[in-house]
């Protein structure tokens, strides 16, 4: 048995900058995808125009056969005419990130309202919002990263009724309060839902720091409104897979005064990763939904007049089939999600 899916697209990823991008960028092509909608979030920010041109030609250097969609990162320098600037150059989103909730966020935003007049430049010029739903960890709220996420949600519902024209996704999405919140919205909101979300919840991260990322994996009834909107093909859900590798000494706690870094790495094993979890929820007819149509319907990036796209083509693997342990090149080696699991699922040409 085969299925083939029209030019997988992934809506989120993290494709770093200097060595590790030699690494990891082509791994984008390797799980089957030509569109990777890039995330700002280096060293220092993607906060301009010119920052993101210059990083798009970084990556289309490694591999110019994938299509990178730029965002920038919302920051208190950013200006509307940038904004115009940045449309007019063909960037397509802005990332908020709340401040230090994740990778690279300490420049993150604390306020939404602050950021109106850039949210109505976005809207005139039809650019998308891309929001990482969560709040900052505060104890005397309660604020945790278990209810981060829940918390976020009256945000989500303000900035859309003060900007209804205003594309946002809600992405990487744990909850199924997130899933309700996004349906309760109208069809200028979409949300993304990575591969990972789709299989962990918090047994697995905890004591698993290969397992951790943000937002964290939340509970089963969580998983299972997930897998629900996923299994029902509901056209704003699609795949963002929020790759984001960071090498093994930061992955591990094996000193005890370091915290590890958020993130799964899922980029080389994407499109096979995902038909085996979809498969295992019966959703596997949503496939091509989920990867490839839905997503690109919201951000109005169709196949048709792409100006580089892939038929891939998806088998069944022989039983005990495995994930890679870990892949590497020069003195750079990253372990993926899955790594020496069984896969049901895998490319060939
Ligand atoms: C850290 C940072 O940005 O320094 N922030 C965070 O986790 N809140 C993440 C990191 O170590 O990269
Ligand atoms: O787990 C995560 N890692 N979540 C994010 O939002 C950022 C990402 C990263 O850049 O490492
Ligand atoms: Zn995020
Ligand atoms: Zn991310």
């Amino acid at each position: 048995m085969s299925i083939s899916i029209n030019s997988p697209a992934d809506f989120h990823v993290h494709l770093r900058q200097g060595a590790i991008s030699e690494l990891i960028v082509p791994h984008v092509s390797k799980g089957g995808f030509d569109v990777a909608y890039v995330m700002p979030n280096l060293k220092p920010p993607v906060t301009s125009t010119e920052q993101a041109l210059r990083y798009k030609a970084d990556l289309e250097r490694i591999d110019p056969n994938v299509t990178y969609l730029m965002t920038l990162y919302l920051c208190p320098e950013l200006t509307a005419d940038e904004i115009r600037k940045a449309n007019k150059a063909g960037v397509y989103g802005v990332k908020s990130y709340p401040r230090g909730v994740t990778t690279n966020s300490d420049g993150g935003i604390e306020s939404y309202e602050a950021y109106y007049p850039i949210f109505e430049a976005m809207q005139e010029v039809d650019m998308v919002l891309n929001l990482h739903g969560e709040v900052p960890s505060d104890a005397n709220t309660n604020i945790h990263v278990l209810n981060a996420e829940p918390s976020f949600l009256p945000h989500l519902f303000k900035i859309h009724e003060a900007f209804p024209a205003l594309r946002i996704v809600l992405e990487h999405a744990t909850t199924r309060a997130a899933v309700e919140a996004v349906k309760k919205c109208g069809p200028t909101v979409a949300c993304s839902i990575t591969a990972h979300h789709l299989a962990l919840i918090v047994d697995d991260w905890a004591g698993q720091s290969w397992n951790f990322c943000k937002p964290v994996a939340k509970y089963p009834d969580d998983r299972r409104a997930l897998q629900d909107i996923v299994r029902e093909g509901h056209p704003r859900f699609f795949l963002g897979s929020d790759s984001a590798p960071h090498p093994p000494h930061a992955k591990s706690t094996s000193s005890p005064t370091h915290a590890c870094a958020a993130g799964v790495y899922t980029s080389p094993i994407l499109l096979p990763l995902v038909a085996h979890l979809l498969e295992s929820f019966g959703a596997l007819d949503k496939l091509e939904g989920f990867t490839s149509v839905n997503g690109r319907s919201f951000y109005k990036y169709p196949v048709e007049g792409q100006r580089y796209s892939r038929t891939v083509f998806l088998r069944k693997t022989k039983p005990g089939t495995l994930v890679d342990a870990k892949y590497a090149l020069g003195a750079e080696s990253l372990v993926p999600f899955w790594a020496g699991k069984e896969i049901g699922w895998e490319i060939f040409d």
